[in-house]
């Protein structure tokens, strides 16, 4: 008996005295703790497959629905609209506090065949009203649209693909933003597009000059999504880091938002994970589905989890990378020639708290509020903000974040995912209002 109880204190000891810093054990808590996201497309006929909703609701904390959102999905007839299956991955994700992104408003591919028939200025008006119906319906429900997919032409031209809508005028790119933005002006608008990864390529260069043209000429575009799919005729080039440091040097959110992996070799995920990282405004992946045998490219086997529902070692190898703990393939190099230095003669930091920053959005009427919540010196595991509003403010939708109060003082707690926060990192939530926000002075503490 004393020898058990002894060795389970000794046991007890040896792990608290080693426990790590904070480090995730899944894919959207490690993301969190380094103020990003971690995503999957999901099927919604997939949603019975207890195998598949195990993983999902473990590993991930952001969600696109794979095709339910399409404009043949919710626009079928012409001005009927049907949001059955894309509500019902939006209700599993966000009842479970996974956010959502929006795909896609805007694409010349996987249109109702009423749509694909029609041209010139019926089909202008076509599609922004569809802009507009389905960002008014998913309003509050989606923290970003790929407004406008796959609008540039592979090869070496750098010009806009032809297609139905590209023949409605240059123009129909932005006119969809604005009508987006106008719809619902708490989303995130991005443009996507795939084959946009390497730095050096033509079309790379050609969304870059759309991108920085509607930064310079305010149209609303918050946020550029790399598709990533990567396999042998478009490997992945380890020029990707510039191509999203140069893209969020235009003031723009960058995403990975399709990304799967021919072979899955764990070296590219982890490199393609790294980059992200590497870059400030870089601030979600998404796998294009769960297992390879949800993959649109199945017999390519390029995503983390085999048929069976088992980790991969792409998976491992992403793990640890958002943990910030690279496990490196080459040999150790030489041991270090500096002498060790003396033990820290300061006290190892305590309880760091947290601040929280606050940037707004503000149009006649409305708001939107963006917070940051920064950890101090030490990690969190769980924060509060209070926001005081100024009066005739009131709060209508949030995301992130969990709310008491629409007006006057609120209080805001984080989410399951996202109150891991590593020391000196953060993670970013937000509310939508109506009112005038004046100057909001947002307080932190750690829970
Ligand atoms: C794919 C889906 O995965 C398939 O199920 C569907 O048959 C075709 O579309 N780029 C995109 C995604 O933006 O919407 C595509 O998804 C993959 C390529």
């Amino acid at each position: 008996m004393a020898l058990t109880a002894a060795g389970a204190l000794a046991a007890g000891m040896a792990l608290f005295m080693t426990a790590p810093a904070a480090a995730g054990t899944t894919l959207g808590a490690s993301a969190a703790e380094k103020g990003r996201y971690f995503g999957t497309a999901v099927a919604g006929f997939k949603l019975s497959d207890s195998a598949y909703t195990t993983i999902l609701n473990r590993e991930f904390n952001m969600v696109t629905a794979e095709n339910e959102m399409k404009m043949n999905a919710t626009e079928p007839q012409q001005g009927q609209f049907s949001y059955g299956a894309a509500d019902q991955i939006v209700n599993h994700a966000r009842s479970r506090g996974m956010s959502v992104r929006g795909h896609t408003l805007a694409w010349h591919s996987q249109q109702p065949g009423w749509m694909e028939s029609m041209s010139g200025s019926a089909l202008r008006s076509a599609m922004l009203n569809h802009v507009t119906q389905v960002a008014t319906h998913f309003r509050g429900q989606v923290v970003a649209w790929d407004v406008v997919n796959e609008a540039f032409a592979d090869g070496s031209s750098g010009a806009r693909r032809d297609s139905n809508l590209q023949r409605t005028g240059n123009d129909w790119i932005e006119a969809a933003f604005r009508a987006a933005r106008a719809a619902d002006p708490g989303a995130k608008l991005c443009y996507n597009d795939y084959n946009t990864d390497n730095w050096t390529h033509a079309k790379t260069q050609g969304v870059y000059n759309m991108v920085r043209d509607f930064k310079q000429r305010g149209v609303p575009i918050d946020c550029v999504g790399f598709q990533a799919h990567f396999n042998n005729d478009s490997p992945y080039v380890s020029n990707f880091r510039t191509t999203l440091s140069s893209f969020a040097a235009l003031g723009v959110d960058v995403q990975i938002t399709e990304l799967d992996i021919q072979g899955a070799s764990a070296n590219t995920y982890r490199s393609v994970v790294e980059d992200c990282l590497a870059v400030a405004r870089c601030n979600g992946i998404t796998v294009w589905g769960i297992r390879d045998s949800d993959s649109w490219r199945a017999s390519q086997t390029p995503l983390l989890f085999n048929n069976n529902g088992s980790k991969k070692p792409a998976y491992d190898a992403v793990l640890a990378a958002l943990n910030n703990g690279t496990t490196p393939t080459d040999p150790p190099t030489d041991p270090p020639t500096d002498p060790p230095t003396d033990p820290p003669t300061t006290p190892p930091p305590g309880p760091g708290g947290c601040t929280a920053t606050v940037s707004v959005n503000q149009w006649t009427g409305g708001f939107v509020a963006n917070v940051r919540v920064t950890a101090g010196s030490s990690a969190l595991n769980g924060w509060t903000v209070t926001i005081a509003l100024p009066s005739g403010a009131t709060v209508t939708n949030a995301w992130s974040a969990n709310r008491s109060g629409n007006t006057g003082t609120t209080n805001w707690t984080n989410v399951a995912y996202n109150g891991q926060v590593g020391a000196g990192q953060f993670t970013e939530w937000g509310f939508q209002a109506n009112g005038t926000a004046g100057s909001l002075t947002p307080t932190c503490s750690a829970r």
